[in-house]
This record gives structure tokens, C-alpha cells and sequence, in this order.
């Protein structure tokens, strides 16, 4: 059958952009709560060529690859350059951001409005679970290369991975 009524509806994408180095408990929530919303999510790691991280991109994507392999409609790449081409390439409609506080609000509003603006894509702010309203992945890795306690804040693998990277830096100081 011809006509509107026979064609597929379009997917509904968006993509959860960030550095992801590494990803933790806060991301996961927020990339398990777009999965529910949207057909397609992207989980876009950004290559900074200027700051070296803990984790490869190659090593986060793997990491966040596994991690999200459970929710079926995740897809996790890596990005260069502005993420609005990354969401025109793929015809993502939609960028989805966690906020944990009032503090993050002031730059994420700027870049939501910078990035409706250069190409039209809409940000949305899903508040984050208060559970992870401190954590950040900068803070998980001061507070585990120092032997606090991350295991309730990563999953079990990325704290593997943090445990063996930790432990092999350690051993080359
Ligand atoms: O996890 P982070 O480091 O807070 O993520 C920041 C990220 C990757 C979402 C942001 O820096 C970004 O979108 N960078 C891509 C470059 C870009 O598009 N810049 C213009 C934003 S208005």
C-alpha cells in the first residue's frame, strides 16, 4: 500500500554528549532514562585533543559500549568538532544533558542556545537523580587514585578499569 498511512514513522533520535572519562553511575541514569524516551540514543564521546584523560577514547567508548549494552537501542561513538554536525549527520532532532544543580545550569543554558542557534537542535535538561546530584567523573577519579571508595558511584567494570589504570600509574611514578 501506497501513501502516508503505509510509511514507517521516523525514529526519534537524540544523543547524550559528553567526555565520559569515565562514564559513571550519574551518566548511566541519564542515558537509561533517554533510552525510555527516545527509539535511537547516541552516547557521543568527545575527542579533546588538548586534554589527555584517564581513559582512551577507544577505552571509554569500550566501557560505555558494555555498560549500555543492556538497554538494546544505544548506539556509542565518538565526535570531533562541534556536537550540532555531529547531530546533523545523523539527523538527531535532540540533545539530552543531565543537570545536578543551579550551578550547572548558567553554561549549559549558553550552550543549548549557541547550539539552537547554529543549527536548530533542542536541548533537554533531564534533572538528575539526587543520588548523583555531586558526582562528577573528575571526582571519581581524585577520590579512587587517592583509595576512597568509588564502587557505589561507577559500575563494577569501570571500577576494574580504574582500579587496574590507577594501579599500573601508580607503578610507573
Ligand atoms: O562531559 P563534559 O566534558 O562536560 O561534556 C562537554 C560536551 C562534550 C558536552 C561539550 O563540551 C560539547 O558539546 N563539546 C563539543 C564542541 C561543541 O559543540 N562546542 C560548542 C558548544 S555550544
Amino acid at each position: 500500500m501506497n501513501g502516508p498511512e503505509s510509511e514507517e514513522p521516523p525514529l526519534r533520535r537524540a544523543v547524550c554528549p559528553g567526555s565520559f572519562d569515565p562514564v559513571t553511575n550519574g551518566h548511566l541514569d541519564i542515558i537509561a532514562r533517554a533510552s525510555k524516551l527516545y527509539d535511537e540514543v547516541y552516547v557521543a564521546v568527545m575527542i579533546n585533543k588538548s586534554k589527555q584523560g584517564l581513559f582512551t577514547v577507544e577505552e571509554r567508548i569500550g566501557l560505555l559500549r558494555q555498560v549500555t549494552a543492556k538497554y538494546g537501542n544505544v548506539k556509542v561513538e565518538s565526535f570531533h568538532g562541534l556536537l550540532v554536525d555531529f547531530c546533523k549527520q545523523r539527523e538527531i532532532p535532540a540533545i539530552v544533558k543531565g543537570l545536578r544543580a543551579v550551578s550547572d545550569f548558567d553554561y549549559e543554558l549558553q550552550m543549548a542556545q549557541m547550539n539552537n542557534g547554529l543549527s536548530g537542535v533542542e536541548t533537554l535538561f533531564v534533572p538528575t537523580n539526587p543520588t548523583y546530584s555531586f558526582l562528577s567523573s573528575s571526582l571519581v577519579k581524585e577520590v579512587a587514585a587517592w583509595g576512597g571508595d568509588v564502587s557505589h558511584l561507577v559500575p563494577p567494570l569501570v571500577l576494574d578499569a580504574l582500579r587496574e589504570r590507577l594501579e599500573s600509574r601508580r607503578g610507573s611514578d
